[in-house]
């Protein structure tokens, strides 16, 4: 049975005060969690996101990491640094990376290996743009990112290794897939992982959808059979909305 999981990723928002504040409100507005609920704050925040979630089921993770373990990459922190500041996971492969700062299939496989090293449960990011998918090539799209992400990936690793799918079309734009466009993507991405590692591994593996969930989209989502949980961007940043979301009280 997979545990669903709600995750935010913070992007480029919230000071360290201002994360401070935002887990002491979300602690009282929901006390006892049932889904498993992770936080990615930037990185100037994680210590302070750290100690601030220390007595509560959140945990917090970071949104990046090095695609090597030390050496001359100015700028960057890597896995085993991130676990000591706190983080139990890092998302690797968003779409912002990938397009923004030009992050190949190559280094985000070596930034899943880094953290399956490190003991850090890489969240691997998914996902077709717009045109992809107006050329019908979703599918091929992201079967390729998945096996070139987890090429160094092995059946074990799969009780750490969260899978989201975010269509480049739907992060930031208001614009969500209906459920049964991300469910039929998430049956695909199931199908894809039992063709890599096996049955098993595919059934363990939660898939969180991402792009654009909101309080009032999660429930319908998370009704669909392969939609373990959600990766959340805008509508993390509020306490009051973010509860609402872990609190969908619905279906799983
Ligand atoms: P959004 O972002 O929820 O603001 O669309 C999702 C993401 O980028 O992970």
């Amino acid at each position: 049975m997979r545990k669903p999981i709600i995750a935010g990723n913070w992007k480029l928002h919230k000071t360290g005060a201002e994360a401070e504040a935002f887990f002491e409100k979300l602690k009282k507005l929901v006390p006892e969690p049932k889904p498993r609920v992770f936080i990615a704050p930037p990185l100037t925040a994680l210590s302070n996101s750290y100690r601030a979630a220390h007595d509560s089921h959140f945990v917090v993770g970071a949104q990046n990491v090095c695609h090597a373990e030390s050496g001359a990459f100015t700028g960057e922190v890597s896995a085993v640094m991130l676990k000591e500041a706190g983080a139990q996971f890092a998302i690797i492969g968003h779409s912002e990376r990938r397009h923004i700062f030009g992050e190949s299939d190559e280094l985000v496989q070596m930034k899943v290996v880094r953290c399956l090293q490190a003991s850090i449960f890489p969240i691997l990011c998914v996902g077709e743009t717009e045109s992809q998918r107006t050329a019908n090539k979703e599918k091929e799209v992201v079967a390729k990112q998945l096996r070139e992400a987890l090429r160094g990936a092995s059946k074990d690793d799969f009780n750490r290794i969260v899978i989201a799918y975010e269509p480049v079309w739907a992060i930031g734009t208001g614009k969500t897939a209906t459920p049964e466009i991300a469910q039929e993507m998430h049956a695909h991405i199931r199908i894809t992982l039992e063709e890599m590692f096996g049955f098993e591994s595919a059934e363990s593996c939660c898939i969180l959808y991402g792009g654009s969930v909101k309080s009032s989209n999660i429930a319908e989502l998370m009704r669909q059979a392969d939609i373990d949980g959600a990766l959340v961007g805008g509508a993390a940043l509020d306490a009051a909305e973010f509860a609402k979301i872990i609190q969908y009280n619905e279906g799983k």
